[in-house]
């Protein structure tokens, strides 16, 4: 088998993506037509031509512009059912991915319609292709606390069908440290937590994101190698950082995949994952990352293993599920 072959053959779980950045154009222009809603492109063409980013913000501006079209339980259901689709095509066999519910109840759509078109995809993938997930419900960070805090109190009642609370959006500006009450609760309340932290921003974030939030993971987190404590720290605590290549190529984190640091992270071991982030924006779901990193930087066999070992030892998937897909990896040749 070569790397490409392996890449495709390997159960792979996918631990970053939101599922509002899995949103096709084609997809886009069919609901924002039902829902008789208007969006500044005439065509799917002219979509893909606005996706000329240059840093997070450019992007987020056209993300959230994106999900203004999704308004009904059956919207949330075709998006994700969309990307499951590709979940089997890619053999990813568990993703646990992250929503937004501020960008959908701050124009008025209710918690419940986007959890529950979320959850009803969820229930058929598992019952379609085997693939089991998990959802991450994600505060915006530039919004304010208080607006994080009355979106845990909507998120309660559902508790049982999110693992998880993260934090994402607009990085430079917004540190953990502003979120540390809200993430204090949820914590209380039985949430794991997961952060975005060093993509834009500084090491700093990430210490933030360790200390004062008390993550399970990092989301990104790339810029952690400007630090050599904070690295040594990782490593020891086999904290895992879930690592988009090919976002962090098309939001200029990287200049080149050649100089993406995810290969050095790996062989210092660091406890690094592949992930797509937001695939319908950056050109490619997990296959498409694992193939642009493989291409650039030359993994081998073993290395490929590892980062798919990696993805589910930094689930949360239960141990005796964690151990039957790493037994799986193990056998491929
Ligand atoms: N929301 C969607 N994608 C994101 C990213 N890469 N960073 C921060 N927030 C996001
Ligand atoms: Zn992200």
């Amino acid at each position: 088998m070569n790397q490409i072959e392996l890449i495709r053959a390997l159960p792979k779980a996918e631990l970053h993506v939101h599922i509002e950045g899995t949103f096709e154009p084609e997809l886009m222009f069919e609901i924002a037509q039902r829902n008789h809603i208007q969006i500044p492109y005439q065509s799917v063409e002219e979509i893909k031509q606005a996706y000329n980013f240059h840093n997070l913000q450019s992007f987020l501006d056209i993300y959230y512009a994106g999900a203004n079209v999704l308004l009904h339980e059956q919207d949330f259901y075709d998006l994700a059912w969309a990307y499951f689709e590709k979940c089997a095509a890619d053999h990813v066999v568990h993703t646990e991915m992250f929503f937004d519910p501020q960008t959908h109840t701050e124009r008025g759509v209710e918690f419940a319609t986007v959890l529950n078109g979320l959850k009803r995809a969820c229930v058929d993938a598992k019952i379609k292709f085997g693939i089991s997930s998990q959802l991450i419900m994600c505060f915006l960070r530039h919004l304010s606390e208080e607006d994080a805090l009355k979106t845990l109190e909507q998120a309660l009642p559902f508790k049982d069908d999110i693992i998880a609370v993260g934090l994402d959006s607009s990085e430079v500006g917004h540190p953990p440290s502003k979120f540390e009450r809200v993430f204090a609760k949820a914590r209380e309340a039985g949430f794991l937590i997961v952060a975005h932290a060093g993509e834009e921003g500084p090491p700093e974030y990430i210490w933030e994101a360790l200390d004062l939030l008390q993550v399970n993971r990092i989301d990104h987190g790339v810029r952690s190698e400007e630090d050599p404590a904070l690295l040594q720290r990782l490593i020891d605590e086999k904290m895992p950082l879930t690592v988009c290549p090919l976002s962090n190529l098309k939001l200029c984190v990287v200049d080149d995949m050649a100089e993406h640091n995810i290969h050095r992270l790996l062989k210092q071991g660091v406890h690094v994952t592949i992930n797509s982030d937001d695939p319908s924006y950056f050109g490619g779901y997990m296959n498409d990352n694992f193939i642009a990193v493989h291409e650039a930087l030359d993994l081998s066999h073993e290395e490929l293993k590892q980062l798919a070992i990696n993805s589910f030892e930094a689930s949360f998937i239960d141990a005796s599920e964690k151990q039957k897909w790493i037994k799986t990896i193990h056998q491929l040749s």
